[in-house]
């Protein structure tokens, strides 16, 4: 039988170079988007998902991110003097949400790095990883579906979405085979950022992996790949080309809504793509961006 699955992993150590110079003292998962840190949108998510015991693996300027997720006495004491409830409501929102842990990763050696340094908190049972700089639509399922896939078959679950074959050699890409689920594939292969026209499909690795604790040892023996960095996509590979180590690798096709927060166009258009939807901005936005729009054409 599989156990339940209870933490979520969240790294969030890269150096964001893609985003500088707003990333030069602070995290990209700190960024806003719309009114909220992007992180928190992740955090929401691995919450919603049952997932309430939240390790995160940061690197320099971690303090935003910790500070974020605690209280801040003057703030609330400034709120509560003012008689500002809904504000203080918000500020305790995000320390209230999960029980959040720290560990750093030192040098930020690349994704499959950052998430080995999860063994000593996760331990032996299957768990989650979140991008912390991707962004998952609340209103679209992904993750809760991940979690009843590998728990079905005793495996490992990756995300995926179809990507335009122009843009594959930014993203890990599987190779794949159908089975009995229509949302699910088996995964025969992986490569992370094939070289352009090389790529064998044009279905993506996401930012959301659900992965038993044999990872970790194969992420030992991970010899550094794509940029000399420790590929999580590499280790997948090896779990994928041998099915005895830890029952495969599976694939959830996501047909959601998803934004790369640490890519410059799309975090634009998530802040609008959500800010157009939003009870108390959407009103005043809508007409305004009709308005926007037609002038430029
Ligand atoms: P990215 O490749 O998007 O992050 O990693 P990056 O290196 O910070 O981005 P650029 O290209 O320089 O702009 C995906 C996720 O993995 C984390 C990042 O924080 C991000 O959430 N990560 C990456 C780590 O935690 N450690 C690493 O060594 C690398």
């Amino acid at each position: 039988m599989a156990s339940r699955i209870t933490k979520a992993v969240i790294p969030a150590a890269g150096l964001g170079t893609r985003f500088l110079p707003a990333t030069k003292a602070m995290p990209k998962e700190m960024l806003p988007v719309v009114d909220k840190p992007a992180i928190q949108y992740v955090v929401e998510e691995a919450v919603a998902a049952g997932l309430t015991d939240v390790l995160m693996i940061t690197g320099r300027n971690k303090s935003a991110l910790e500070n974020h997720f605690d209280r801040v006495g003057e703030l609330e004491a400034t709120l509560e003097r003012k008689g500002d409830t809904e504000r203080l409501q918000k500020v305790n929102y995000s320390t209230d949400l999960a029980d959040v842990h720290y560990v750093r990763q030192g040098d930020p050696k690349g994704l499959g790095h950052a998430v080995l340094r999860a063994r000593m908190h996760v331990g032996n049972e299957p768990f989650a990883v979140l991008l912390g700089d991707d962004i998952i639509d609340a209103r679209d399922i992904l993750l809760s579906r991940m979690i009843e896939v590998q728990a079905e078959r005793n495996a490992n679950v990756v995300a995926l979405l179809e990507v335009d074959p122009a843009v594959a050699q930014m993203y890990g890409i599987a190779t794949v085979e159908r089975t009995d689920d229509d949302d699910v594939v088996c995964i025969t292969g992986l490569v992370e950022k094939p070289a352009p026209g090389t790529a064998p499909s044009n279905l993506a690795i996401i930012g959301r992996y659900v992965l038993r604790p044999e990872i970790f040892d194969v992420l030992e023996e991970t010899p550094p790949g794509k940029g000399g960095e420790i590929q999580l996509t590499d280790a997948l590979q090896a779990l994928a080309a041998d099915e005895s180590i830890a029952g495969g690798v599976y694939g959830v096709v996501f047909r959601g809504r998803r934004y790369d927060t640490g890519d410059r166009l799309d975090y634009i258009k998530a802040i609008v793509q959500l800010a157009v939807d939003r009870e108390d901005l959407g009103e005043g936005l809508r007409p305004w961006l009709r308005d926007f729009v037609s002038k430029m054409e």
